[in-house]
């Protein structure tokens, strides 16, 4: 028998004005936060904006939460940037994704990205190769940043899974 464990790294910043903060991501945490506005989110009245930057200039691609009276049919900010960038910017890999909203989470913390959206993330990481950075933030000012979608996914379920 053995018993193995994972280990999970990730920074907190104080807020965005944290110096340890990479200035070039500054633009992208802000879009994530004005994509808020793009929010159309009736039902739950939960605003979500997310923000993805490029990796070959650096151009930012935003979402919001899409909700529809069929709830299930909600799509999150997440996935409408993903998809959004995969579009606009066809063959280009995604450095960095933020996701904001407008509220402070009652734990305290930033919302991380939900199950369906870690594994859509997951899958643009994986098609890339590359590490997506995420940040994500609230109304609170303090900033995360995990390395990678892998680290918030650990265990995931792949093409490699199919055989
Ligand atoms: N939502 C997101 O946009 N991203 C997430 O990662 C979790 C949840 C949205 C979906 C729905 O419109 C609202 O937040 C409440 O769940």
């Amino acid at each position: 028998m053995k018993v193995k464990s994972l280990n999970l790294s990730y920074n907190i910043f104080d807020s965005i004005r944290d110096k340890a903060l990479d200035q070039q991501y500054l633009p992208l945490i802000n879009a994530a936060k004005s994509a808020c506005n793009l929010a159309h989110a009736p039902y739950s009245n939960f605003k979500v904006g997310a923000a993805v930057m490029m990796k070959d200039n650096d151009a930012i691609i935003q979402g919001a939460n899409q909700e529809n009276a069929a709830y299930p049919m909600c799509t999150c900010a997440e996935q409408v940037a993903i998809y959004n960038a995969a579009i606009l910017h066809p063959g280009v890999p995604v450095k960095a994704l933020a996701v904001h909203v407008n509220v402070v989470p009652t734990h305290n913390r930033p919302p991380s990205p939900c199950g369906a959206c870690r594994q859509v993330i997951l899958e643009t990481e994986l098609k890339y190769g590359g590490d997506i950075q995420i940040f994500i933030s609230s109304q609170a000012d303090e900033v995360f940043l995990f390395p990678n979608i892998k680290s918030l996914l650990p265990f995931y379920f792949s093409g490699d899974d199919l055989g």
